[in-house]
């Protein structure tokens, strides 16, 4: 046991270079991570890059092909889904029809022959804290989707699990209910004070529900950080793809900035002739190819030309404005024919600012708020 240690008591679960195949096909490789106490953790990533499968693996309905999965201090490799100390939400909820929502929730305990003035009281507690105890008393079928959902957790919940594993379980919601239940959710989770591992491929449910967001592709971590460390720092073209709207420059390194200490580059930008300063803490080298992401609500569309002293500035003319209600996106072509997308929020007291089609324009950015990343390769050559 004495290996395996836990590195920090805040860790619940060890994931320790796992890999999953199936028929000789690798579907999970080398995955390291590990899983804080009380943390909102989410798996993001595409349809078949392997969430379900390390979800299972954690559950125990799966055994790795290697590695080891480590639940509070122990390797659990060997035991079965019961004694893990970890339950799971299943996105059908799995709810007894037949049962009322105090029955549901119960009978797991009812199962496990624990007496019946416990039953009754940690029922309650778990019923309380979903603010499902008035509905106790009802089927599943008198409830709202949100509510079943509820239940499910509460089922989940009631044997004082240290972790619960939710998989897509919004997925069948519409938009907007699926916003309300990702805060519902989230607070939730906060009540409840225990690790919630929750499965999705919508960027945008992931960033704004999770303590810290796993960008999984092709069964692999790509990035592991905080939903503001994925957006705005993401590793790779792939994750800033993923997680969301992009603007990708070419640019080639001509070498570190001698008057900007702090990791500038000079560079020379796609369609350019002026070089220009990138900012990074990335080391490139001279000569090298990278791109330059920029989401759309980090670029800004002037009307007229700055001067001189003010960097970039690419010229180009208004395509198309589409409105998002409380933002509009410019879609505008610069004179490479390369078009790019600036998200702009409304000033009702400067309309002066709202471009319209054809105008000539000039975009810039908020200096420093690029993203510098190697220009991989995508075939390997
Ligand atoms: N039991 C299995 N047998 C064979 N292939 C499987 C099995 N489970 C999952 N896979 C394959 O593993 C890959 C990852 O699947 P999955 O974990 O379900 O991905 P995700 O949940 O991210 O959509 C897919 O290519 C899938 O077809
Ligand atoms: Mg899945």
């Amino acid at each position: 046991m004495g290996r395996y240690l836990l590195p920090e008591k805040n860790t619940i679960i060890i994931l320790e270079n796992i890999s999953q195949s199936f028929g000789g096909t690798e579907v999970l490789s080398s995955i390291n991570l590990a899983i804080n106490n009380s943390e909102l953790l989410t798996f993001l990533g595409p349809s078949g890059c392997g969430k379900t499968t390390l979800l299972r693996l954690i559950a125990g309905f799966e055994t790795p092909t290697s590695g080891r999965v480590v639940i509070d201090g122990k390797d659990v490799n060997a035991l079965p889904p019961n004694h893990r100390k970890v339950n799971t939400v299943f996105q059908s909820y799995a709810l007894f029809p037949h049962m009322t929502v105090f029955d549901n929730v119960a009978f797991g305990l009812k199962m496990s022959r624990v007496p019946k003035p416990e039953i009754n009281r940690r029922v309650s507690e778990i019923l309380k804290m979903v603010e499902l105890e008035p509905m106790a008393a009802r089927k599943p079928h008198q409830l709202s989707g949100g509510q079943q959902q509820r239940v499910a957790i509460a089922r989940a919940a009631v044997n004082n699990p240290l972790v619960l594993l939710l998989d897509e379980p919004l997925s069948a919601l519409d938009a907007k209910l699926r916003r309300q239940m990702q805060r519902d959710l989230k607070h939730l989770q906060r009540r409840l004070g225990i690790t919630f591992v929750f499965v999705t491929h919508d960027q945008q449910e992931a960033l704004s529900i999770s303590d810290r967001v796993v960008v999984m592709h092709n069964g692999r971590i790509e990035q592991v950080g905080t939903p503001a460390e994925i957006y705005e720092e993401p590793v790779s073209l792939r994750v800033a793809e993923f997680v969301g709207d992009t603007n990708i420059f070419d640019a080639v390194v001509l070498g570190k900035s001698p008057d900007c200490p702090d990791g500038s580059l000079e560079a020379r930008l796609e369609g350019q002739e002026k070089q220009c300063l990138l900012k990074t803490r990335r080391e490139f080298a001279d000569g090298q190819n990278v791109k330059v992401v920029l989401r759309p609500e980090d670029l800004l569309v002037n009307r007229k030309q700055p001067g001189e002293s003010s960097g970039i500035m690419l010229s180009g003319m208004v395509d198309e404005l589409i409105y998002k209600g409380s933002t509009y996106d410019i879609v505008i072509s610069l004179q490479s024919g390369k078009k790019l997308v600036v998200t702009e929020f409304f000033d009702e007291d400067d309309e002066s600012m709202i471009a319209s089609v054809g105008d000539s324009v000039y975009v810039s950015w908020i200096k420093g708020w690029e993203v510098v990343l190697p220009d991989e390769n995508p075939e390997p050559v």
